[in-house]
């Protein structure tokens, strides 16, 4: 063998260097740790939907899993979405036959088989390569938009989701700006590399920014009009014939604005606690919104589900149905598709005792007598 040729053998055969050996090992390990995590998974009871929690802060990066878990500012809405759950309590009914119970519900006209439903929420590829495919394939997901300044991508958004078969949009109103994440801020939260936006895919929007503060911000920053106005779902009423649900309604003073304004539908949302931090948990401002709305069109919650007394509980005030967001991502980055799974039907299956147990069959039964809440028992105590 000619020097020639050793040399051009020794440079396809480059020695390893210090770097690569690492990084090696760091790959196999983390192979290992991931094999490790999923038979633990396997192995280990999960008994409640907020155990995933756990597993996806243990398995995802933590600028992924921060971008999932955050709420805005001081967190307080982001706990008081669940505490606020907690203070209130049953007013269990007895000795009913409870042995056929029915959780069907209709929404927008649609039966579905239980009054639970998936949130939108975005990038869910960073918990599992199958992201939203694999959502959509564990529900029947419900698509979102959001309005963006120039009229003509968002008209184009609107055609592609119909043709796609979606039946209702979900107009999201509580983000004329994006709320301070500070985990996104400290982490310098930017798109992965292996992630696009790909329903802006073609439509010009821009890249993500990737300067100092949070990526995601200055990004949403640039795209999202400040100056919707309920005009806009006028327009967006213009150009669909699609139900629209105004979802971000916390006040009964906009719930009557958006019925007026001919929004077919009300979620009552915090955006998941990640805009204005100290607004009320979202089963608190429920009551005054379903007031408001009168019946006239159903009235959703979504912010700190968890339990089927959860879904409970909102039934019993007023609500139609209920939405998940940070439940189907975090199960998503545990066991993609039969993880999403096992929460919809983990949720299902504590509904329908909390039903039996409080002695309702179906949901009209239902009623605001079956629970108690801190403001009932004020009214209570002032009465004595
Ligand atoms: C990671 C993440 C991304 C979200 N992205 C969106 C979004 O793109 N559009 C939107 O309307 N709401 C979005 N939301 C809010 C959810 O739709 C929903 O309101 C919220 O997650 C419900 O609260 P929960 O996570 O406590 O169940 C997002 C929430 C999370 C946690």
């Amino acid at each position: 063998m000619t020097k020639q040729h050793e040399r051009r053998r020794f440079s396809t055969y480059a020695l390893p260097t210090l770097e690569n050996q690492i990084k090696v090992q760091m790959d196999e390990l983390g192979n290992k740790s991931s094999r490790l995590l999923a038979l633990a998974v396997e192995r280990m009871e999960i008994t409640n939907v907020m155990e995933y929690e756990a597993i996806a802060k243990e398995k995802l990066p933590k600028m992924f899993y921060d971008y999932y878990a955050s709420g805005a500012e001081d967190e307080w809405t982001l706990q008081e979405n669940r505490e606020a759950f907690s203070r209130i309590l049953f007013r269990p009914r007895i000795l009913i036959d409870v042995s056929k119970i029915d959780m069907a519900a209709t929404v927008l006209g649609f039966k579905i088989s239980m009054p639970i439903m998936i949130a939108p929420t975005a990038m869910q590829k960073m918990a599992h390569p199958d992201g939203e495919y694999a959502t959509a394939r564990a529900a029947s997901a419900a698509g979102t938009i959001m309005v963006y300044k120039d009229r003509n991508v968002v008209e184009q958004l609107v055609r592609r989701a119909e043709k796609a078969g979606f039946k209702a949009i979900a107009l999201t109103v509580d983000t004329p700006r994006l709320g301070r994440r500070e985990a996104d801020i400290k982490n310098r939260f930017t798109l992965p590399p292996f992630l696009t936006l790909k329903n802006f895919e073609g439509l010009n929007l821009g890249k993500m920014d990737k300067t100092d503060d949070s990526g995601l911000a200055s990004y949403v920053a640039g795209q999202i009009d400040r100056s919707l106005s309920w005009k806009d779902v006028l327009w967006l009423q213009s150009i669909t014939s699609l139900p629209i649900l105004v979802k971000g309604v916390l006040t009964a003073e906009d719930a009557s604005l958006a019925i007026q304004n001919g929004a077919a539908g009300i979620i009552v949302s915090n955006h998941g606690a990640r805009q204005l931090d100290y607004v009320p948990a979202t089963i608190t401002a429920l009551e005054e919104v379903v007031k408001s709305a009168q019946g006239r069109v159903p009235v959703f919650l979504d912010g700190g589900v968890r339990r089927g007394t959860d879904v409970f509980k909102a039934l019993a005030l007023g609500a139609s149905g209920v939405f998940i967001g940070r439940p189907v991502v975090f199960s998503l980055a545990a066991e993609g598709e039969v993880g999403v799974r096992k929460v919809l039907q983990m949720l299902r299956d504590e509904f329908e005792l909390t039903m039996a147990l409080s002695g309702c069959v179906s949901l009209k039964d239902i009623t605001r007598n079956h629970i108690i809440t801190p403001s009932d028992r004020k009214y209570m105590s002032s009465r004595l």
